[in-house]
């Protein structure tokens, strides 16, 4: 069940429910460390990445239950290993936000080193100074990050670029460290905000979550608690892509539509008729073909690099030409070839993809390399004529929760095999 099969030219339209967050639930998952007691996850995706999570968690000790809405019980107390092995760090980079939880309430963690992955190095320098800073002994032994202290204590840590889970291991730890700790750089993407909320439920003493200045007083201990996670913001920018590149309309239910504006200007300049209620969204393309944009990836509140493949695929049905640049990572062009081998006419110069929008693409069989730009495939198979084989779909799984049942909903014809 590694392929999807897409019949193009079917208009998407309809109505469909926005899954919880994949960016939230992990650092939220890797949170639970840090709580005494049960903690009770709910609006949690059913992805192949916390499936994962769930099972690092599960190899270090933790009690955890998955009822029938996939929402988690989880009670970290008593881990009887403080590891998170290659074997699962290879399979998922995000298994590194177990580092900071578990050498604050553990005094100790051993966490594979992640190595490069397709689209780019993606270093972790970041996360192991900021815990250093905070007086963690951390050495790197045989492929592994070896952490340890008797309490963390608090100090102010600059990051020297911002990052996402950087700042959630960071954010993380401080609640329980001695003093008090400022985060600067900080990340305020969403997800790093909904994290805190969480964090906050627990306990932890939390200022400035959502701008680059964190503040964090720790606290000796925190308690386990209910959270529901937030939207994804990123599931919706792919569904509204998905009607904009078939002429279709679609309203999204459960979105989280502040955190969607550079999303929302890009699809608007695209042609897209765009109306919000306080947690909807809908677009209508009017079978329309969509306008060129211009994007530039960058950290919240900018355009996310998260849906720069998505409008990749976009641009290359667009009457005109485009340039979409890549700030953050540096190998994030690999659906490029592949909506080439599509009839799209994209040509990458170092980190700018430069798009000659075609009037059509043609359906042809396709490979995916990434989670982003498995999206994209299946996103250009839905505007193409014929049909489009996407093979190593397996990457789409890690972060969009039943995506050919929730097309077919809105009249995609897709089929898995
Ligand atoms: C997170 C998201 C990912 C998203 C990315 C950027 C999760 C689980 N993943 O990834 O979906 O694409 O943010 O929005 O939330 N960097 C360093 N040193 C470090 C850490 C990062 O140089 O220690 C660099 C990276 O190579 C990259 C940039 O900082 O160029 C941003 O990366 P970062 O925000 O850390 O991405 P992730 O947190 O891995």
């Amino acid at each position: 069940m590694n392929q999807i099969t897409i019949k193009g030219g079917h208009p998407i339209k309809g109505s469909i429910e926005a899954s919880g967050a994949k960016n939230a639930v992990l650092p939220i998952l890797a949170a639970t460390i840090v709580g005494q007691g049960e903690s009770h996850i709910s609006r949690v995706p059913h992805l192949h990445d916390v499936t994962t999570m769930n099972e690092l968690l599960a190899h270090m000790g933790a009690q955890l239950t998955v009822d029938h809405h996939a929402d988690i019980s989880i009670c970290t107390d008593n881990l009887k290993n403080q590891t998170a092995p290659y074997e699962t760090v290879k399979t998922m980079r995000a298994s590194i936000l177990a580092l900071g939880p578990l050498v604050a309430r553990y005094g100790r963690a051993k966490v594979s080193l992640p190595g490069g992955c397709a689209i780019g190095a993606r270093p972790v320098d970041l996360h192991i100074k900021g815990l250093q800073a905070m007086g963690a002994k951390i050495k790197v032994e045989d492929g592994y990050i070896l952490a340890s202290c008797d309490r963390l204590h608090g100090n102010r840590i600059v990051m020297d670029k911002v990052t996402v889970t950087g700042t959630e291991n960071i954010l993380i730890a401080a609640t329980l460290a001695q003093g008090e700790t400022l985060i600067e750089n900080a990340a305020i993407e969403p997800e790093v905000v909904d994290l805190a909320k969480y964090l906050k439920a627990m306990g932890a003493d939390i200022k400035g979550e959502g701008t680059s200045k964190i503040y964090i007083q720790g606290k000796d201990q925190l308690q386990g608690t209910h959270h529901a996670v937030m939207p994804d913001r990123i599931e919706i920018g792919t569904f509204l892509v998905a009607a904009a590149i078939t002429g279709g309309s679609i309203t999204i239910n459960n979105s989280c539509n502040d955190d969607l504006d550079a999303v929302y200007d890009k699809l608007t300049e695209s042609g897209a008729i765009i109306s919000t209620t306080e947690n909807s969204v809908s677009l209508n393309m009017h079978g329309k073909r969509p306008n060129p944009v211009d994007i530039r990836t960058a950290p919240h509140p900018a355009f996310p690099t998260d849906m720069q493949a998505q409008f990749c695929a976009l641009n290359s049905i667009a009457d005109g030409s485009s340039h979409i640049t890549e700030t953050l990572f540096e190998n994030r062009f690999m659906h490029v070839e592949e909506l080439n081998r599509m009839g799209a006419n994209i040509h990458v110069e170092g980190n700018q993809a430069i798009i000659k929008g075609v009037e059509q693409l043609s359906g042809a069989p396709v490979t995916a390399t990434d989670l982003r730009a498995s999206a994209s495939l299946v996103l250009a198979g839905l505007a193409a004529n014929g049909s489009t084989a996407v093979h190593d779909i397996h990457y789409i799984d890690r972060g969009y929760e039943s995506i050919e049942e929730k097309l077919n909903q809105l009249g995609a014809k897709i089929v898995r095999s």
